[in-house]
């Protein structure tokens, strides 16, 4: 039994005084009245008197019973903290503490806990919810769950059945053989030098005659501009390019609003918020058609009429051109995604259903979307706060073009595209590759990704694992831990990532930005390619200023987008400047 002295300090200094003598003294209150026996109306009125004092005590017993109660109950929970990581209430679990870093910034706060909880914690949530889950960012526990037991760790049917609407079966959420078969065929022809040959042409015309135009636009009128929006438009047209080999020209002169490129971002951001609403909720909504999930329907209606339009066209493409040897030839040649799988037959001998091109591509694009364009973002927030990393980029620029044969560039210089570089030119940026890495390493376009167990388990550093666990693993904390990247963890340092000046590549576990083991980021080289091309098209032509006092603040969502944008002013690089580092080559 919990007695008064037992009680810690802060629990006594709740207690009303003399509370532990309060139910000897009860008999003595009508004492307290000098008239208690001199008529019987002021017996009564006596009578009221001590009914009333006695149902107030009785309310005081109540109210100190509760106090106590919480308090203990606080004192609990607070303790808690120590061993769990954060507070655990009766019924709600950990929420509160969850509620109110939702306001913050969550991944922060997240990485402040498993700092504190040696890299993992179990978050309980309330006991109504299926908010529970394990919580890691240990490279031992990631090695286990992405590589070594594998097949221990869908992604399991809760997140399947809440993102099957937009994404169906396609690879990003499907598990097993349908998975196997997508990864198989995509990974022979991501690999190819074909794809190869599209992504380097693609983004060529994207670059130099979309993007430079664009910021060109922005230095003539002097206007700010938003680096992440124009980004994010740049990355849109080129893997739908790749995956559907169509331009939608969210990039073109003006910005336009592309209706199929809204509808895609809206039934993203409204299939993200199904995760924080209770299922049977959102699938009422559904059910009933109304709110955003009516919405949701109607903007998954406008991305379907895309795809099934160009699936359409593609098909009668293919069908008019088979008679034509000419056409013929030129069909073949088509290596995007569409193309590639709607030549393959399934398991029994037929050509793939609408349906599964509709959503092989679906899923590329999401994939491809928006990762490049975040961390690029990212990447330049990080240069204006470190000009000496710029100036060790813009350094290894021209050494590399420094070694073309000095006429050949002036001419290419003073041509209209200016200096383009060369796919033999990118591989060899090494010290770009390092800063993009550790831009990543510090703000991963995936901050959180999570898994299902589906057999009792257990995690390297102990964790138990019950069939069903929700597994999260923390991205983001993981460049925050001083016990896998040293005291500096929190510094932007290219170095960290270079070995004689040469690009050396981490353990996917320890940095997991593109995740690991089987289902490693397909487009990983792709991206690269693409983030060193637009970065360097960019550095080589424009210092890039972060408008002063723009709040920077990662959004919450599947991708760590900047809530607010990336507003920048550009500034064009003088000849003179750049000679500077031409000289010191030389
Ligand atoms: C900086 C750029 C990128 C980053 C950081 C990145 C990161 C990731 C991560 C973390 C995953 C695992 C997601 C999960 O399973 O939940 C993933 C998967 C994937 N990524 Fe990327 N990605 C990037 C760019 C791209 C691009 C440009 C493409 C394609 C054009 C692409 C295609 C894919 C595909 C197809 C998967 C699914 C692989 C599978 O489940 O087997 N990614 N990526």
């Amino acid at each position: 039994m919990t007695t008064l002295s037992s009680l810690p300090q802060t629990a006594k200094n709740f207690m009303p005084p003399h509370s532990n003598t309060m139910k000897m003294n009860t008999p003595n209150l009508t004492a307290l009245s000098p008239s208690f026996s001199s008529s019987s109306s002021s017996n009564v009125s006596t009578g009221n008197f001590i009914s009333r004092k006695l149902f107030f005590l009785h309310h005081i017993h109540i109210f100190e019973l509760f106090v106590a109660v919480f308090v203990f109950v606080a004192i609990n929970s607070l303790r808690q903290k120590k061993r769990h990581g954060l507070p655990v209430w009766p019924v709600v679990g950990m929420l509160p503490s969850l509620v109110s870093a939702l306001g913050n910034n969550t991944y922060e706060w997240i990485s402040d806990v498993l700092v504190k909880q040696n890299g993992t914690f179990i978050f309980r949530g309330p006991s109504f919810s299926s908010l529970n889950c394990v919580v890691t960012a240990d490279p031992r526990n990631l090695e286990h769950l992405l590589k070594t037991k594998f097949s221990n760790f869908p992604k399991g049917p809760y997140f399947r059945d809440t993102v099957r609407d937009l994404l169906g079966d396609g690879i990003f959420s499907a598990d097993n053989e349908t998975w196997q078969r997508q990864r198989k065929t995509a990974s022979i022809e991501f690999h190819s030098a074909k794809f190869r040959q599209l992504t380097i042409e693609s983004l060529l015309e994207l670059v130099h005659a979309r993007l430079l135009p664009v910021l060109a636009e922005s230095l003539k009128y002097s206007t700010q501009l938003d680096l992440q929006d124009v980004l994010l438009r740049l990355t849109f047209d080129n893997v739908c390019m790749i995956a559907f080999g169509v331009d939608p020209g969210c990039l073109r002169q003006g910005l336009p609003q592309i209706p199929f490129a809204k509808a895609f971002e809206y039934a993203t951001e409204a299939t993200v918020l199904r995760f924080v609403t209770p299922t049977c909720i959102w699938k009422a909504m559904r059910y009933l058609d109304i709110g955003l999930e009516k919405k949701l329907k109607i903007w998954i209606k406008a991305v379907d009429e895309f795809a099934q339009n160009v699936i359409q066209t593609r098909k009668k493409e293919l069908a008019s051109r088979c008679d034509d040897p000419d056409d013929n030839e030129k069909n073949k040649q088509r290596s995007d995604l569409l193309t590639v799988f709607m030549r393959l037959k399934d398991d029994n001998g037929q050509p793939f259903s609408d349906k599964f091109l509709r959503d092989i591509c679906v899923n590329f694009i999401l994939a491809g979307r928006d990762t490049s364009s975040v961390a690029l973002s990212w990447f330049f927030w990080l240069l204006d706060r470190n000009p000496e990393v710029e100036e060790k980029i813009l350094g290894e620029l021209c050494r590399i073009v420094g070694e073309r044969d000095v006429d050949e560039l002036k001419k290419e210089e003073s041509s209209e595209t200016g200096v383009v570089f060369r796919p033999e030119e990118i591989k060899k940026m090494d010290y770009l590759q390092a800063a993009i890495s550790e831009a990543l390493r510090l703000y991963p376009s995936v901050p959180v990704d999570h898994k299902e167990v589906v057999e009792d388990d257990k995690f390297p550093d102990g964790t138990v694992l019950k069939k069903g666990t929700k597994v999260i693993y923390a991205i983001y904390a993981m460049g925050r831990m001083e016990a896998i990247w040293g005291k500096d963890c929190r510094e932007f340092k290219p170095e960290r990532w270079l070995r004689d000046g040469r690009f050396m590549s981490e353990s996917a576990y320890k940095f997991t930005a593109f995740n690991g083991g089987p289902r490693l980021c397909l487009g990983k080289d792709f991206a690269y390619y693409q983030m060193k091309f637009v970065a360097s098209s960019i550095l080589y032509r424009y210092h890039v200023k972060v408008v002063k006092d723009h709040p920077v603040v990662p959004k919450l969502a599947l991708t760590m987008y900047m809530k607010h944008g990336l507003k920048v002013n550009l500034l064009k690089r003088q000849g003179s400047e750049l000679q500077k580092y031409f000289k010191s080559f030389n």
